[in-house]
């Protein structure tokens, strides 16, 4: 049994940078080619051995939950028909996950999110990805290397890329030694730090093994970057009082939070198919 067995998917935001196409639909439904965002996330994680996905959602994202669910009317319509093929995927995602769901009421930030799964992940350590983070990897994806990792130190880890300087603003960034090729000790984290005020270039991707004790440093986690309740700030005082690592994964990361990123998710798949 993998000790991981849990993926949280914080899936409450709203995705104003996509407006107007997020006005009524999930940005969490937009599609790399013909397949929606989180689906690729529920994907990485089966394959990192997580059988159970839960998702913190919020109002106007029901559409997630028709996705990971079987619709009757249109296994029907397309029963014994070439696009029969197409559903594959879907079904076998339905047929071997679990899916559970709680909502977020105010949007008070990622860490607010992580927090409000707790009711669905109970005292374990589990998974966190953010599906607008698009990773493409030759092995079993980004989760099942932090997962890995996890089997053999037990505490929480987070995957890392290096940025350039200027962009530090968009992410959260470590502090840390390398004590492996691409492991690191963390001893520190920021959030959004300013290019001058960042403690280097190393930035938090949005693929966590977090370890249940995170919960309790939540609720006793003041408001931070833009009045939100951060991960990052969580983190940074678990790596303070134990062990948190970075792991800079082996892979290819696109950033579908942005148009010009999730345009070149596409292009990058419709051209590798
Ligand atoms: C979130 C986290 C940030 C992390 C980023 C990765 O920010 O707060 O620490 O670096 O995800 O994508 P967001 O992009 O949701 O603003």
């Amino acid at each position: 049994m993998p000790s991981i067995s849990i993926c949280l998917f914080p899936a409450a935001g709203y995705g104003t940078r996509f407006l107007p196409v997020t006005k009524a639909m999930p940005k969490e439904m937009l599609p790399v080619v013909n397949k929606p965002l989180i689906q690729y996330g529920v994907e990485e994680a089966a394959r990192a051995g997580i059988s159970d996905m839960a998702f913190v959602t919020g109002r106007g994202k029901r559409a997630l939950e028709d996705h990971f669910d079987i619709s009757y009317e249109l296994e029907r319509q397309v029963a014994g028909s070439e696009r029969e093929s197409l559903l594959e995927d879907i079904r076998r995602l339905v047929r071997d996950c679990r899916f559970s769901y709680t909502r977020q009421i105010e949007a008070r930030g990622l860490g607010h999110a992580i927090l409000t799964g707790e009711t669905l992940i109970g005292d374990q350590a589990f998974a966190v990805l953010l599906a607008d983070d698009f990773c493409v990897t030759e092995d079993a994806g980004v989760l099942a290397q932090l997962a890995a990792l996890y089997d053999e130190h037990r505490c929480s880890i987070v995957a890392i890329e290096e940025v350039p300087p200027a962009e530090t603003s968009s992410y959260g960034i470590i502090d840390g030694e390398e004590i492996g090729p691409g492991l690191y000790r963390v001893f520190d984290m920021v959030e959004k730090p300013e290019p001058g005020e960042a403690p280097g270039n190393l930035a938090v991707i949005g693929r966590y093994i977090l370890t249940p004790d995170i919960f309790d440093i939540l609720r006793d986690t003041a408001p931070g970057r833009n009045n939100e309740i951060q991960i990052t700030d969580a983190l940074g005082t678990q790596a303070q009082e134990g062990k948190v690592l970075a792991w800079r994964f082996r892979g290819r990361r696109f950033d579908c939070g942005n148009v010009a990123g999730f345009m070149a998710a596409n292009n990058f798949i419709w051209t590798n198919l």
